[in-house]
């Protein structure tokens, strides 16, 4: 049995972080970021107590509108998200409760910007299994609640947003996630991260003073190992699913750098018209970048389609998932 999408929603919030505002910010352009990294404008959640699950829900409602699926119906959640609205619960369990969702089991998964492949290929064994019928799959994060706006490095990089899939058992099994390619190396935890907060540091005045409750990333590191993996995994995929560049429909990135978006495309052989990119109007929403972009192209996409779903991210995690797309919208 496979388990296939059958539903998308997405959220962003309204107010646009642009460039021209960060350059007041910081010391930075437009043209330096257009050219490094390829963004335009993020969408940032305003708001007191506003936490990552108040997008989170409005993803998972449009997807109840749109499929006309009862919260009663969802037996299991699962949330990929780096920014929790809290450390415990699990934001899985605040989602559904705003939802009212109350027959499902749900947790939460960290595997920073992979986050929401590791999420995807969980959620696709228990449907496989049969122990599981309707399935909500989030990507979401709140990155400003963690992003320091006097860091020209890292500030100009992130944005809020959350997107979500609906998994269910396919009656046809020529659809559906075919594959997974996940990996990680904890090596590259040094470069990636935050160090404050958790157990190791748990929040005191002095973590707050040393800016540790931030995103602390080596830019330039992560870079070279995430241009390579990307490419790797998803030419892995490819080959082991004798899949020709002319073959596949669609690449599906994480949305961290344009640059790594093309250097993987180009591995792959694939065209740019060929790639889902929106990372000029988002930035780096960390577990919501795929989902996003299939909420996006929803309406483009056809049935039998060919997409690879590829991410890198803190821990370092990365990863590849080949999924043909099961309706037309
Ligand atoms: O999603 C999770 C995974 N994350 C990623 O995949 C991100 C990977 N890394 C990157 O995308 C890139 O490394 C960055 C976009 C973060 C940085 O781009 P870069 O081309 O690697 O720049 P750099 O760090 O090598 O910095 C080049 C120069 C430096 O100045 P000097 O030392 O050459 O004088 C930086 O201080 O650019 C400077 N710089 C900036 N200048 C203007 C760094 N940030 C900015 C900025 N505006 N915002």
């Amino acid at each position: 049995m496979k388990a296939v999408i059958t539903a998308v929603g997405g959220y962003a919030p309204d107010y646009i972080l642009d460039n021209k505002e960060l350059s007041k910010m910081v010391d930075t352009s437009d043209e330096w970021i257009m050219t490094r990294v390829g963004i335009k404008e993020r969408h940032i959640l305003k708001g007191e107590r506003q936490g990552t699950s108040e997008m989170a829900v409005k993803a998972v409602e449009e997807i109840f509108r749109k499929s006309e699926t009862s919260p009663d119906e969802i037996d299991l959640v699962i949330c990929a998200t780096v920014t929790p609205d809290h450390i415990f619960p699990a934001m899985a369990n605040i989602v559904s409760d705003k939802a009212d969702i109350r027959n499902a089991h749900s947790f939460d998964l960290n595997a920073g910007c992979s986050g929401f492949l590791y999420a995807l290929d969980t959620a696709s064994k228990f449907i496989e299994a049969g122990s599981k019928k309707k399935a909500l799959v989030i990507g979401a994060d709140k990155m400003s609640s963690i992003t320091d706006y006097s860091d020209r490095t890292t500030c100009v990089l992130f944005g809020d947003a959350a997107a979500a899939v609906l998994l269910e058992p396919s009656k046809d099994d020529s659809v559906g996630v075919i594959d997974s390619i996940l990996r990680s190396d904890g090596f590259g935890r040094r470069y990636l991260k935050m160090e404050a907060g958790g157990s190791v540091a748990p929040p005191s005045i002095d973590t707050v003073k040393n800016k540790e409750h931030f995103i602390f990333q080596d830019g330039r590191h992560v870079f070279k190992y995430a241009v390579s993996s990307m490419a790797d995994v998803s030419v892995e995929m490819m080959k082991k699913h004798n899949i020709s560049p002319d073959e596949l429909d669609w690449l599906v990135p994480h949305q961290a750098n344009m640059r790594i978006i093309d250097a993987t495309a180009e591995r792959m052989g694939i065209d740019k018209n060929k790639v889902m990119i929106n990372i000029e109007r988002y930035g780096n929403t960390t577990a919501a970048t795929i989902p996003m972009c299939l909420y996006e192209w929803e309406n483009r996409l056809n049935k039998g389609d060919n997409l690879i779903l590829s991410a890198f991210g803190a821990g370092f995690t990365w990863g590849s998932i080949l999924v043909k797309w099961g309706y037309n919208s």
